[in-house]
């Protein structure tokens, strides 16, 4: 299985990301999460990301290219995967279409994750009281003003692959508004209906 969960800041991608990881032990591959802990570890990569990421801005597509390219090639990987937050720009998708292509592999779908962007603003802010009451290191670019430019990134950059994976009669808009169970639930209605998943046994006679 591999798909792409394309969506807004706080729509709800690394939520549904994990539960597929859990429910088909597939692996999820987050730019988002692999550029932060190179920022933590300050590598080259992280160093070259940092302030950008900490402005809401993209990381240049030729990084994010890399390290998505060097992961997929990981053994792990093997059996399928969940893109979260990858790829975010036309030129990103052109190079992930390249890779596969190589590789012989295909992609089985794209599922936007569409929710409005009050309510965007709102779980960001919930995951931020979340965190702090846990004690937990909050992100640098989950407040107000940053999180208002991600937004802008997203319309500017990333909104075009909407149209981009149309085209292809790839993409799946999933209602992000309704609950988390819910939204997972019509995630495997796509994956199952675009035959994603393994075929189920035959019952015992
Ligand atoms: P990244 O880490 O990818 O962040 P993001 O896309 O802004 O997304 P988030 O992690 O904030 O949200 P999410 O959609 O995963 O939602 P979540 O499940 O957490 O990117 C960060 C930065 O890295 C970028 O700005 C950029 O600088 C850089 N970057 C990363 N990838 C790049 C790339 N490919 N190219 C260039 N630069 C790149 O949910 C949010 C909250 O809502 C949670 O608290 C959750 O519990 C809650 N929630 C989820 N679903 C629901 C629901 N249905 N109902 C109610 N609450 C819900």
């Amino acid at each position: 299985m591999r798909l792409i969960l394309l969506g807004p800041p706080g729509s709800g991608k690394g939520t549904q990301a994990q539960r597929l990881v859990q429910r088909y032990g597939i692996v999820q591959l987050s730019t988002g999460e692999m550029l932060r802990a190179a920022v933590a570890a300050e590598t080259p990569v992280g160093l070259k990301a940092k302030d950008l990421m900490a402005n809401g801005q993209l990381v240049p597509d030729d990084i994010v290219v890399g390290i998505i390219s060097d992961r997929i090639d990981q053994p792990d990987a093997v059996k399928g995967f969940v893109l979260d937050g990858f790829p975010r720009t036309v030129p990103q998708a052109e190079a992930l279409d390249e890779l596969l292509k190589r590789k012989h592999l295909k992609l089985d779908a794209v599922v936007e994750l569409r929710v409005n962007e009050s309510a965007l603003l709102q779980r960001v802010e919930t995951r931020v009281a979340e965190m702090r009451a846990r004690g937990e290191e909050v992100r640098v670019d989950d407040t107000p003003e940053v999180l208002t430019k991600r937004l802008a990134a997203y319309r500017s950059q990333t909104e075009p692959l909407i149209h981009y994976y149309s085209e292809r009669r790839k993409l799946a808009t999933v209602d992000g508004m309704m609950t988390i169970e819910q939204v997972t639930r019509e995630v495997n209605r796509i994956l199952a209906a675009v035959g994603a998943l393994e075929p189920q046994a035959a019952p015992a006679r």
